[in-house]
Parts: structure tokens; sequence; C-alpha cells
């Protein structure tokens, strides 16, 4: 058995999931990351594989609380990340992080999939499309290895380690990535309470609060919002939004 563990936060690492897990010869189990196991999980499978999506050159908050409470019994890591533009030091800070647990990762590999940060990044569907059919090949390539289980261990050190994690904290303290909701446009429909992967948006005094503190910053609330009511700074109300149109909202949940 080849348990699958996936963080999304807008479907593109759950469509990169799906597709590696049909080419996979053993059976195999995708496992969503969210508030209900971040603390807790006990694993025993033959392969585990662990993917997520690279947030300021590092893992988002909630799977590094996942890999550092997880209990694991296998003798095959493969972690696969997805990301836009550059994994930057993510592949070094993963390792460090099962190393700590006395673990090793076996293999690691990145697939580029389309920006899902707002208006940052403002990608046309037509070359969306290509990055997502180009991503197709990697995955025959990643299934093909993890069938085969190569290994291809990256080396870790702790002073590139620290740029990431520095990064990383400044990203969530600042306004920067914030989450603002226009009480003007939101419609009540409590659509994002039930969405975010993290149970950080609750619905108190008749209005939409965010929690910032438990917030990963995945987009998911942001880019499913009917109104277009959620935000980040930098981005206004007529902003594109980016979700994976292989993914249902319904499957990420
Ligand atoms: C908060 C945030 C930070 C990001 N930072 C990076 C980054 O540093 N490098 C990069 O290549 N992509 C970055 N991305 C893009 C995502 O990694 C990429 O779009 C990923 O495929 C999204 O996966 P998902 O749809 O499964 O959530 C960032 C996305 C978000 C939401
Ligand atoms: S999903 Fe949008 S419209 Fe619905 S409650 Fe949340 S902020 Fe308001
Ligand atoms: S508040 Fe929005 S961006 Fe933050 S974790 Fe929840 S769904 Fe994701």
């Amino acid at each position: 058995m080849v348990n699958i563990f996936v963080f999304s936060g807008t479907g593109n690492t759950l469509y990169c999931a799906k597709e590696i897990s049909k080419k996979l010869n053993e059976e195999s189990k995708i496992i969503s990351i969210n508030f209900s196991n971040k603390n807790s999980f006990f694993c025993e499978a033959d392969k585990a594989i662990f993917m997520f999506p690279i947030y300021a050159y590092t893992i988002p908050s909630i799977v590094r609380e996942f890999i550092k409470n997880i209990t694991l019994k296998t003798s095959y890591i493969a972690c696969v990340v997805t990301y836009g533009s550059s994994v930057g030091y993510s592949l070094s800070e993963t390792n460090k992080l099962f190393l700590k647990k006395n673990l090793t990762i076996n293999y690691f590999s990145k697939i580029k999939m389309p920006e899902n940060i707002g208006s940052l990044f403002k990608e046309n569907e037509t070359k969306n499309d290509l990055i997502i059919s180009l991503s197709n090949n990697l995955v025959n390539e990643i299934s093909y290895d993890i069938n085969n289980l190569v290994n291809n261990k990256t080396k870790t050190s702790s002073f590139i380690s620290l740029f990431p994690k520095a990064l990383y904290r400044t990203f969530e303290r600042t306004i920067f990535i914030k989450n603002r909701v226009s009480h003007k446009r939101c419609n009540k429909c409590r659509l994002c309470t039930i969405i975010c992967p993290l149970r950080a948006i609750r619905f108190e005094n008749n209005a939409i609060k965010v929690n910032h503190s438990s917030c990963t910053h995945c987009q998911r609330c942001i880019n499913n919002c009917p109104k277009l009511a959620i935000t980040l700074f930098f981005q206004n109300h007529k902003d594109k939004r980016y979700t994976n149109k292989y993914i249902k909202l319904e499957e990420l949940l």
C-alpha cells in the first residue's frame, strides 16, 4: 500500500497526486492534510509520498506541522512538490524536518504548475493549460521512479535553511499575506467557513472573520468566494482568481 499525503489549496497538487496515483503499480490511498489530522496521524505503509505546494520558497506551515507530528512506519519516503516559478530551498528544508524524526527522504521531485497567488501572476488560461499538459510528462517520470524505488537523496544545510524560514515568517506576519473580507460584498453564504482547510474562518456577530494566526495562505477562500469578497492587499475585487480546472472544490475538502 502507498499512502499519498496531500496538501492542496487550489487543486494543482491534488491534480498531480491523482495522476501519480493512477500510474503506481501498488494500491494507493490519497490522504488530505487538514485541521483534523495535522496534530496527529499514524501511518504504516510500504511507501509514503508527501505532496504539497511551495509557499515563499518553503513548506506551508500546515505541512510542516503535519510532518512534525506524524508517526511514520515505512521503508520508502518520497516528496513531490508543485510550484509556480522556484522551489527555493524547500527540498533541503523538508529533508531537515524528516532528519529530526530520524527519517530520511529517499526521493524528491518537483512539478511546475500554474501560479495560484492572486493578481501577482496574471497568466492567461492558454498558458496555464500548457503548463498543466507539460506536467504530465513529469508525472510519468515520477511515477516510474517511485514504482522502481529510485533514490535521489538531497543534501541539507542548516545555513541555507535560515533564509526560507525567515522569509516565510516575515511573509506570514506582514499585511502582504493577510486576507481581507469586504463586508459590503460578502453575501454571508458561509462557503469560506466550510472550505478553509484550517477552519481559520468563522461567522461571528453576523460577519466573516479570519483568524490570521491559523491561516496557511492556501488561497482557497480567496479563489472560491462567489462574491470575490476576499482579497490580499495587492488585489482588487475584479482581479482574476485561479483554481485547477480538473479538480472540483468538493475533492479538496
Ligand atoms: C502564499 C503562496 C506563496 C507561494 N510562493 C511560491 C514560491 O515561493 N515559489 C513558487 O514557485 N511558487 C509559489 N507559489 C505558487 C504555488 O506553489 C503553486 O501555484 C502551487 O502549484 C499551488 O498548488 P495548489 O493548487 O495545490 O495549492 C505560492 C503560492 C502561494 C499561495
Ligand atoms: S464565501 Fe465570500 S460571500 Fe460567502 S461568506 Fe465567505 S466571504 Fe462572504
Ligand atoms: S483562511 Fe483562506 S487562505 Fe487561509 S487557510 Fe483558510 S482558506 Fe486558506
